[in-house]
């Protein structure tokens, strides 16, 4: 068993924090109990950088539908989409209250100019305050065309950034699985080629959560990808999940 993680980014899967099928349907259980072992982890002395949001039932639901007889989104596309991400947020927020936590949510694209161009100082600022920066996967305008700003990514950046030392990505899954179904313990560039990995939705499903995880491995010192009812394991050094390395 490691140390525990000093400071962490915790991305929350959207198909872990919402039922995949129902639109719009939060999993009221599986957020509150990821929000009570977030907490737990504070009590314990950890601290939370940020916690970044995936789409889930929400984005996802409203990305499919905007591109419904489309090959692309454009700008008027976004206030449905950004909508519906700010609503999931509001729940998300509303789990970390009432476990005690002290959320302030960032809508990406009001930090973020595009994708890759983005500035995390406010939500350095709230963490310097002691408070939880929320924030989650979006769309941008760049130029006249809309593009997804990847949770997973974007946990990778903030991570990055503000110099957590630990990245966890929690999910449905236990981790990454190999072709038997066996959580794979530790996964680099040279084991990911032989695993297969069916990347489903807008912004790629497992496959581009291993790639984005695998980039911040780099510079962010732990990186796992958990189950969800694992999360707090994983932040105290435990060794659950995958641990993601360069
Ligand atoms: N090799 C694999 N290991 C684990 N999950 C995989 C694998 N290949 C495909 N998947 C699918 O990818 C999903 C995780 O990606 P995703 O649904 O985007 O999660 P999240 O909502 O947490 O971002 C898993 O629930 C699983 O259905
Ligand atoms: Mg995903």
């Amino acid at each position: 068993m490691g140390a525990p993680c000093k400071s962490a980014v915790v991305k929350l899967g959207g198909g872990l924090i919402t039922d995949r099928s129902r639109p719009e349907t939060v999993d009221e259980n599986m957020l509150r109990l990821a929000a009570r072992q977030l907490a737990e982890y504070v009590s314990s002395g950890g601290r939370i950088v940020a916690v970044v949001h995936g789409g889930g039932s929400f984005g996802h639901y409203r990305v499919a539908e905007a591109l419904r007889g489309r090959d692309s989104l454009v700008p008027s596309d976004a206030p449905a989409i950004q909508y519906s991400m700010q609503l999931l947020s509001l729940r998300v927020a509303d789990a970390l209250l009432d476990s005690g936590l002290k959320p302030s949510i960032h809508a990406p694209h009001t930090f973020c100019l595009r994708p890759g161009k983005c500035w995390y100082d406010v939500l350095a600022r709230d963490y310097a305050l002691g408070l939880t920066p929320v924030t989650y996967g979006d769309v941008v305008p760049d130029g006249l065309k809309l593009v997804v700003v990847s949770g997973d990514v974007l946990a990778a950046n903030i991570a990055e950034a503000l110099k957590a030392e630990c990245l966890v990505y929690a999910t449905r899954v236990p981790g990454v699985l190999d072709n038997d179904g066996r959580v794979v313990k530790v996964v680099n560039t040279a084991a990911i080629a032989g695993l297969a990995m069916e990347g489903y939705n807008v912004t790629g499903g497992m496959k581009a959560k291993v790639e984005a995880a695998l980039r911040a491995s780099i510079a962010v010192p732990r990186v796992v990808i958990v189950g969800g009812e694992n999360l707090y394991r994983a932040l105290m050094g435990e060794e659950v999940g995958t641990l993601v390395k360069p």
